[in-house]
């Protein structure tokens, strides 16, 4: 049995698993440590090997940057401000902490760079305590268009305290509609309105939700968690210049740096709350090793980023034309998919987004479900969303996008049995367990590109 309690409010199957993972600590300390070795091992063949990462929410890393994660600043508190540290020793480790600040305001056109914080979702926190009281009210855009459960109820806002009002949707634009935003603004004054959020098709006519928080008297926070890529390379507006107060996003996504947060204002008064939140507010020291990872991939950024970032959205354009011509329905196919590194299929036909995940999984493909501005799907999500960081970082070309765009149609429609009696593999692929890499090479060319690339260490920069 596991020390750790079964959880009653957990569902049960959930639990039970978790019960039968925890009995993997229950031997000797080197099997133990043998056996994480050998799950790391099994999580780089998932994402490395077997399966094309369709998932926008993750990326690899410039390895120069990620292999700074184990250099041994990690674990070396650095508390206060550069300069005046209250440990001693932290000279060099101060100075990466500024470098990466810098750095990122640089990229992000701001004068103001929080980089201590946690995760995307503290980085709303942090801007939900600058900006807002608990008690007091915000818009933010719903689960339909993207919107992120850290800007509601059971989110940080929530749980902050604030009342969350869902924005009126504008479907086409998968966005927000301006006019009864204004109407909803008027009546319910929030202290604060958000925009952007887990899918991002087109730019968000931010200018004009500035104008509407304006007549209120409210602030504008742009969550970049996923956009932050489309704007560091350019190819989305900067929201800051549009009028945003602050932006936050995640460092990890489409920026493709470490696991972590960051928040980027031109204000001063906000930036000063900021400061005083991340210290002695919420983090007293941080991970120093997290700043050294962000700065590099900050670099890239600054070297490579609109190559990059122009790269995202044709591989995007391409994949989404190509599953619109093999009859898949492609959310907004009408307006051309996106105009961003993303993109969302209709899922209802599939059972629901995370159904359609789950098919594809064992397909050899890594997405997830989205909410889409369309009738609900019982008990799934009814979007699937598709994303192309990490696709363009293992070197897939929009000239690949037919080849992948048909295994992935094989992949989403037919059950894995039947993909792998189409591959002549004569065992049928047990449920959960994904292709090998044999498997794959008979598979189809796309693969065998996908494959070739990641041989050749072809994970540099950008
Ligand atoms: C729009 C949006 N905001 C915030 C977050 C939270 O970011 P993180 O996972 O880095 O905490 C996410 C995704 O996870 C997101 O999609």
């Amino acid at each position: 049995m596991a020390h750790l309690a079964r959880r009653t409010w957990v569902p049960g199957p959930v639990e039970a698993h978790v019960q039968r993972l925890a009995e993997a600590a229950h031997h000797p300390s080197d099997q133990v440590a043998d056996r994480i070795e050998a799950l790391i091992l099994r999580n780089a063949e998932i994402h490395d090997r077997e399966c094309f990462n369709l998932n926008p929410a993750t990326n690899v890393m410039n390895p120069k940057a990620e292999a700074m994660l184990a250099r041994g600043l990690g674990s070396r508190p650095s508390l206060g401000y550069p300069g005046d540290k209250y440990e001693m020793g932290l000279e060099a480790i101060e100075a990466i902490e500024v470098i990466a600040a810098e750095l990122a305001a640089e990229i992000f056109g701001a004068s103001h760079a929080e980089i201590r914080v946690g995760s995307g979702a503290l980085a709303n926190l942090y801007g939900f305590m600058a900006l807002t009281k608990p008690g007091d009210a915000i818009i933010a855009p719903s689960a339909a268009i993207g919107g992120h459960v850290t800007h509601h109820a059971d989110g940080c806002a929530g749980l902050y305290g604030l009342t969350t009002h869902a924005a009126p949707v504008n479907a086409d634009g998968y966005t927000v509609d301006l006019a009864a935003l204004h109407a909803l603004a008027r009546q319910v004054r929030p202290k604060l309105i958000t925009i952007g959020g887990s899918l991002n098709l087109f730019p968000h006519p931010v200018s004009e939700i500035r104008a509407i928080a304006d007549g209120v008297g409210a602030y504008l926070l742009f969550d970049a968690a996923h956009q932050c890529g489309m704007i560091a390379g350019g190819i989305f507006p900067n929201p800051l210049s549009q009028g945003a107060h602050l932006v936050t996003m995640s460092t990890y996504k489409s920026l493709g740096g470490p696991a972590g947060g960051m928040i980027v204002t031109n204000d001063a008064a906000i930036a000063e709350r900021l400061d005083a939140i991340a210290f002695p507010g919420m983090t007293a020291n941080f991970d120093a090793a997290k700043s050294a990872a962000l700065a590099v991939t900050l670099l890239d950024w600054r070297d490579h980023g609109r190559a990059y970032a122009a790269a995202m959205v044709d591989l995007a354009r391409a994949l989404s034309q190509e599953l619109v011509g093999l009859g898949l329905p492609v959310f907004a196919a009408d307006k051309g998919a996106t105009r961003s590194h993303q993109f969302a299929l209709e899922a209802a036909a599939f059972g629901g987004g995370q159904t359609a995940a789950k098919t594809l999984y064992r397909a050899g493909f890594l997405a997830c479900g989205i909410g889409l501005p369309l009738p609900d799907v019982a008990g799934d999500m009814n979007g699937l969303r598709i994303g192309t960081p990490e696709l363009v970082r293992r070197g897939v070309t929009p000239a690949d996008a037919p080849a992948l765009a048909a295994l992935d149609k094989a992949g989403w429609i037919a059950p894995s049995a039947l993909i792998v009696a189409e591959m002549g593999v004569r065992d049928p692929v047990p449920e959960g367990k994904t292709l090998s890499v044999e498997d794959e090479r008979r598979y189809g060319k796309a693969r065998i590109v996908f494959l070739r690339n990641a041989q050749a260490g072809d994970r540099e920069a950008i």
